[in-house]
């Protein structure tokens, strides 16, 4: 359950909390519990199946970038409204400090007392309240802060700010900003395809404002499906971080290619051949070379995972689709083929499900061998700069590496122990070791992350050698 101290809260909302504790007959802790209780049920209910704590590793952006950053959030009047709480909490655990400003409107969906419960600070609503005005002042909460981030933005605010007027706080203060800022439209989909917003969100954009979202789904409010959720939190803090990170980019201006997950070679329309692998060993690595700034596409077949924020997915099933998207998707600089790919596949896949028969013999199937992506892609006229494949070897590890090496044209390869005791396969964790022309490299037990990371760094180390 999230926790807070009374005592560091704003003076409205203690009195706030005080006046509803008495009505309620509870203590003000108590009462105090009852909101964040309540809170916590509702966000539980709320959430996506995949719970967002779990997610950000895949983010191409590290959340240390939010540690101490100063974010002022403006929560304007939609049906989406309540995730602002999420969105608040997420923020705050990474270390992000959180200055609300509600319109009237979103007054209506939640309250001032969650909000100010959850930021731990003063929530700006009134345009002209001289206790606001005295105590930071528009232009001052325009300026002091990061980033503005509005979330979720009405069609109305949105309008509003792409014809620059500021006739409540939110809006003034951001006509008076010159920090960046980022939207998150949430609407009806009617409202959002609307001729008028979709204006707004063009000339918004042309403006230099930052977008995330909407999502299509289905709407909480009417039952209607379309374009117009508000995306979810974590896909907002991502883009938050993408905006906020400042660290080098060594691989910005670099085209890569990255496939990933098992493939499924169809027997019928409902069986397949596959494998176990998971896909968050060549995610990570979509992300890890996005977050060092190349342009990413991964080549994904089925996981059950998310997919990377700040990379472009193309999902494939079988193996032929795989090397057809990678050589679509030639010419690139960067070629990392992480995905376990079928080395055969059924000949001639049965059109209809094949149906168990009385009497008749079990089917046997002829295996054709699956082309080879990693050698095709390697050998290319088109060949990227840098091609890195994976071998996952339960024997013989080094030396089934190195001949790879060889003869699939590939500048490293990164050899993993796949035999069932070491977890590898479906785990979090990894531990390779680096097979290039000039020798072995071998990395300590690492989080597929880590691992992801050093390589994407090593990537950007050989190509800088490349080119010099
Ligand atoms: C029940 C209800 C739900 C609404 N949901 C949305 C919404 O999701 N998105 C939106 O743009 N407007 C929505 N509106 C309309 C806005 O509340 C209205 O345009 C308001 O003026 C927005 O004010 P603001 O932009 O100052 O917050 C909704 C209105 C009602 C009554």
């Amino acid at each position: 359950m999230a926790s807070l101290t009374i005592r560091n809260l704003d003076e409205d909302i203690k009195q706030n909390l005080r006046e509803r504790a008495a009505q309620n007959g509870h203590s003000m802790e108590e009462e105090m519990r009852l909101i964040l209780a309540s809170l916590d049920q509702a966000s539980e209910a709320l959430s996506p199946k995949r719970s967002v704590a779990s997610v950000p590793s895949l983010s191409p952006f590290s959340s240390e970038v939010l540690e101490g950053k100063r974010i002022l959030l403006i929560i304007s009047g939609g049906i989406a409204a309540y995730k602002s709480l999420d969105l608040i909490r997420r923020l705050r655990e990474r270390g992000a400090h959180v200055r609300p400003i509600m319109t009237e409107a979103a007054q209506e969906f939640i309250t001032p007392l969650s909000v100010g419960a959850l930021t731990a600070d003063h929530v700006y609503t009134d345009f002209f309240s001289r206790e606001d005005e005295q105590d930071v002042g528009h232009i001052r909460l325009a300026r002091e802060c990061d980033m503005i981030v509005v979330a979720p933005a009405t069609a109305n605010l949105m309008a509003k700010m792409a014809h620059g007027r500021a006739d409540d706080l939110a809006s003034t203060v951001l006509l008076a900003t010159d920090k960046p800022v980022l939207i998150a439209p949430a609407m009806n989909p009617h409202m959002w395809h609307n001729k008028a917003t979709q204006r707004n969100a063009k000339t918004l954009s042309a403006d230099g404002i930052y977008f995330v979202g909407p999502e299509s789904g289905e709407m909480a409010e009417s039952g209607e499906a379309g374009k117009g959720r508000l995306s979810e939190t974590f896909t907002i803090i991502s883009k938050m971080l993408e905006i906020l990170d400042d660290r080098p980019k060594p691989l910005l201006g670099r085209t890569a290619i990255v496939t990933s997950g098992p493939t499924h070679e169809p027997i019928d329309p409902v069986r397949y051949i596959a494998n176990r692998s998971s896909g968050k060993q060549g995610h990570a690595i979509a992300a890890a070379l996005a977050e060092l700034g190349a342009s990413v596409k991964l080549i994904s077949g089925p996981v059950n995972i998310p997919d990377p924020v700040g990379v472009d997915v193309v999902k494939i099933e079988c193996a032929e689709e795989m090397l057809d998207t990678a050589l679509q998707l030639l010419p690139c600089d960067i070629a990392v083929m992480v995905a376990a790919v079928a080395d055969w596949r059924v000949a001639g896949a049965a059109g209809e499900k094949i149906k168990k028969k009385k009497g008749q013999s079990v089917p046997t199937f002829d295996l054709v061998e699956n082309p080879d992506i990693l050698k095709t892609v390697g050998h290319n006229k088109k060949r990227p700069s840098l091609v890195v494949g994976f071998a996952a070897e339960t024997q013989n590890l080094i030396d089934n590496a190195t001949a790879k090496l060889n003869k699939k044209g590939a500048d490293m390869i990164v050899a993993n122990d796949v035999s069932p005791e070491t977890g590898i396969m479906g785990g979090d964790r990894n531990r390779v070791r680096i097979v290039a022309h000039d020798g072995v490299d071998k990395w300590p037990d690492l989080s597929k992350e880590e691992v992801a990371m050093r390589l994407a760094k090593l990537v950007a180390q050989k190509l800088s050698e490349l080119s010099v």
